[in-house]
């Protein structure tokens, strides 16, 4: 086995984005992409030499090539081991848990998340630090500055390894040590959660549903739900990763998991229904006959979080991507403890919670975690309501409404507008931009803006600065819009809009949410003309 040295040129925009590089499979399957880019974070991680990684993918299309190219890379590079998980696959959570429990150096994630996969998919990578968490932008701008003068890369010439079977390999030099994918993360769980009251729940009459989307979580909760807990089998749907998840979309939402949504709102529907994504972060969480939005689930389980053994002396703070409603600032206000608004991405929550500033993080993009691991973690989100079900022996709508009745409903709803010419999406935020500072005062729609600013965060703990991470108009505490456009996309340009309205009164707080939002809806259009600019009539997700 000899170690080769390749010359290469740099390729345009290999800048990782909200969540590492994304691109088109056929972009990261052209000769060299995916090399650059590895080749680069291990020059700007490394030197390798000595150092431990962990590697896994959620098993999409290219995934089983690109693991054994990073193995030969990282071998060629002088590391001393790599943990991969078998079959090449680590839920994103799950990769967590293994840099934090075997202590890596760090480790390769395969992955574009929610996005679909197959040859006419897209692809992703990126890189989590020794704390389990994505690389902060120090690191992704330092990755993003190598792929810009790359001349080379090392790669070890050497047959693929089988990583069907769990066990070590040496390659070159370098041991590769193929784990269960799902062991280190289910002992994870086992410690945070009420195990016997779950199963207690599934051996009563409750029943579940949990939709894998043909993604990486289909393991995960087959051997946790069915096989540990007791669900009874058929519990877990769509439970076999596919190289393109079965042909969906595997984003949880109510529009992509349309058929776990119709089951749900059925006649004869389950008492409680659960999705994850692609990688397994994600997670939407649905009752009979109630769908809770990712900002009030994130609200619920602050609330409740001492009910599962593993937080049960209480949390020490909430936080929360700025987008998300601010239904989870006021249970922090109730339970005394922080509360913090972030710019989009999961990485931003990693300095509050290594400061143990915060034990519970969550997103409006179907996100929520806490300090177990570094990332969102879909199942823990489904474990830790599963445990809170059995310990208030309450369906989820008596769950939402008394929630609601103790801390008002705030109403939400984000409208997606995909694939929109770039240029025109950018020119309506710009000139939104520039029209913030004349808005307070003005009534539109019959709501006055009160603030209207382009976000900028201060990190609290280490002091780095992110500006213009989204456009917010504020009504008062009664409603609030925010404007910013994806950062995960792969083609043009996606605006997002977020919108909520506050209702404390119970009478008023049985309404659909997009007639709720409707006057919030309509005030949007009046300032920032999405429909005519972007040439659209219609949003094309509604969360
Ligand atoms: C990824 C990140 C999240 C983020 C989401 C939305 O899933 O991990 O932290 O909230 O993308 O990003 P976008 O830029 O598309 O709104
Ligand atoms: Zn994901």
């Amino acid at each position: 086995m000899t170690v080769k040295t390749i010359a290469t040129k740099p390729f345009d925009g290999q800048k990782p984005g909200t969540s590492g590089l994304r691109a088109k499979t056929t972009v990261f399957m052209q000769p060299n992409y995916l090399e650059n880019f590895v080749q680069s974070v291990f020059d700007t991680v490394g030197p390798l030499t000595g150092m431990t990684l962990t590697l896994g993918g959620d098993g999409r299309f290219f995934n089983s090539q690109a693991i054994q190219t990073i193995l030969k890379m990282a071998a060629a590079n002088g590391a001393a081991r790599v943990v991969v998980g078998r079959d090449g696959l680590l839920s994103t959570p799950a990769a967590s848990a293994v840099i934090r429990h075997r202590k890596t150096d760090g480790g390769l994630i395969l992955s574009a998340s929610h996005n679909p996969g197959g040859e006419t998919g897209d692809f992703g990578i990126k890189y989590n630090i020794p704390a389990g968490g994505p690389a902060p932008e120090s690191i992704t701008g330092a990755i993003h500055a190598r792929t810009a003068e790359i001349t080379e890369y090392r790669i070890l010439d050497a047959a693929d390894i089988d990583l069907t079977r769990d066990g070590e390999t040496d390659l070159g030099g370098m041991a590769v040590e193929v784990i269960d994918p799902v062991a280190i993360y289910a002992e994870l769980m086992r410690s945070l959660f009420d195990f016997d009251a779950i199963r207690a729940l599934f051996a009563s009459r409750f029943r579940m549903r949990f939709d894998a989307m043909h993604a990486v979580t289909g393991p995960y909760a087959t051997s946790i739900l069915e096989n540990e807990l007791g669900a009874p089998s058929g519990t877990v749907i769509n439970g076999t990763p596919l190289p393109d998840f079965g042909g969906g979309h595997p984003d949880p939402n109510p529009v992509y998991a349309a058929a776990l949504m119709a089951e749900m709102f059925s006649a004869d529907a389950p008492d409680f229904g659960a999705a994850s994504d692609g990688d397994g972060d994600r997670n939407m969480i649905v009752g009979r006959n109630t769908y809770v939005t990712p900002s009030d689930s994130l609200a619920v389980l602050a609330a409740n979080a001492h009910l599962a053994p593993g937080y049960a002396d209480g949390i020490a703070g909430v936080a929360r991507s700025m987008p998300t409603s601010r239904a989870a600032d006021r249970v922090a206000e109730k339970l005394g403890v922080e509360a913090f608004a972030t710019p989009t991405g999961w990485k931003f929550f990693g300095t509050l919670l290594d400061a143990g500033r915060v034990t519970i993080c969550g997103e409006e993009s179907a996100g929520t975690g806490s300090s177990h691991v570094r990332e969102k973690d879909g199942l823990w989100a489904v474990l830790l309501w599963l445990n809170v079900l059995a310990a208030k022996k309450m369906s989820v709508a008596d769950v939402m409404a008394e929630h609601w009745a103790t801390y008002g409903r705030d109403y939400y709803s984000r409208h997606d507008y995909e694939e929109v010419d770039k240029a025109a999406a950018e020119a309506l935020m710009d000139d939104l931009r520039s029209a913030l500072a004349d808005l307070p005062g003005q009534t539109v729609e019959g709501l006055t803006v009160t603030e209207a600013d382009d976000f900028a965060y201060t990190d609290p703990v280490d002091g780095s600065t992110a500006s213009k991470q989204g456009i917010r108009i504020v009504f008062g505490d009664a409603a609030r819009a925010v404007l910013r456009l994806s950062g995960t996309g792969t083609v043009g340009a996606t605006l997002r809009v977020y919108l909520e309205r506050f209702e404390p009164d119970p009478a008023g707080q049985g309404e659909d949410p997009q007639t709720a939002l409707s006057q919030v809806i309509a005030a949007v259009e009046t300032l920032a003309g999405i429909r005519d600019r972007l040439g659209r009539t219609e949003p094309d997700v509604r969360t």
